[in-house]
């Protein structure tokens, strides 16, 4: 793809995350375009699309820009400044519209652009990258680490898993150990085993620790 938008998409992420210490910085953009990238060269999909939309499927997310979620005014926006054509930039957007983990109401992107950046944003929230920004979200949200009294909440939909408020070490059972069964491509699936052992050897080794067993 012309190196130029990409380029320009980069910069205009960087001015966009800046200062978001929730998880969703520049870097997080930065590792879902490569890893989609990666995924829809295995996968034979469009790489246009995989990558644009990935560069920009946070950028109107509704907890950072409220205002500009339901148009995607900043993605479109973008495009349109670009040359960018109308039948790519609404097969931007419909990939984006699917990305989210929405709990029990999660979609299967139709496309196969779509599957390649729903599964590399996934994978952003597993592995060790994915334990940092979990506890870097919990922190920016005021949530406490851990707390045996308070059980995870399984089979949440998505207005209920939105408005949830639970600890950080419940986010593992409530969406984290999800998101392996829930990967779409086979390129995908691989490293998401790997990065889900990872994440139960973490749980395993805190809850030890917090027992007292180690
Ligand atoms: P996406 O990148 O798909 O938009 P989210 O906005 O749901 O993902 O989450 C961004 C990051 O913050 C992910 O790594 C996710 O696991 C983490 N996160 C989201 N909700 C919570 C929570 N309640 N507790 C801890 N981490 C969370
Ligand atoms: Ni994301």
């Amino acid at each position: 793809m012309n190196k130029m938008v990409v380029n320009d998409a980069l910069e205009f992420i960087k001015t966009t995350f800046h200062g978001d210490y929730s998880g969703h910085d520049y870097f997080h953009t930065l590792r879902v375009y490569k890893m989609a990238a990666k995924i829809a060269e295995q996968e034979n999909a469009n790489l246009t699309i995989v990558q644009l939309a990935a560069l920009l499927h946070d950028v109107d997310d509704i907890k950072l820009s409220p205002e500009t979620h339901e148009n995607k005014d900043r993605a479109v926006g973008f495009l349109n400044k670009h040359g960018i054509s109308k039948t790519t930039v609404k097969a931007i957007c419909d990939v984006i519209d699917e990305v989210s983990f929405r709990g029990a109401d999660s979609v299967i992107p139709e496309t196969i652009e779509g599957k390649c950046v729903q599964d590399a944003d996934r994978l952003d929230a597993m592995g060790a990258v994915g334990i940092a920004r979990a506890f870097a979200y919990g922190g920016n949200h005021n949530r406490v680490i851990h707390d045996p009294g308070i059980k995870p909440t399984l089979n949440m939909n998505a207005d209920q898993y939105r408005n949830h408020v639970s600890t950080t070490i419940n986010h593992f059972y409530e969406k984290l150990f999800q998101l392996k069964d829930l990967i779409n491509t086979d390129t995908a699936k691989e490293i998401a085993e790997q990065r889900e052992n990872y994440m139960r050897n973490f749980i395993s080794e805190f809850l030890d620790e917090w027992d007292g067993i180690r």
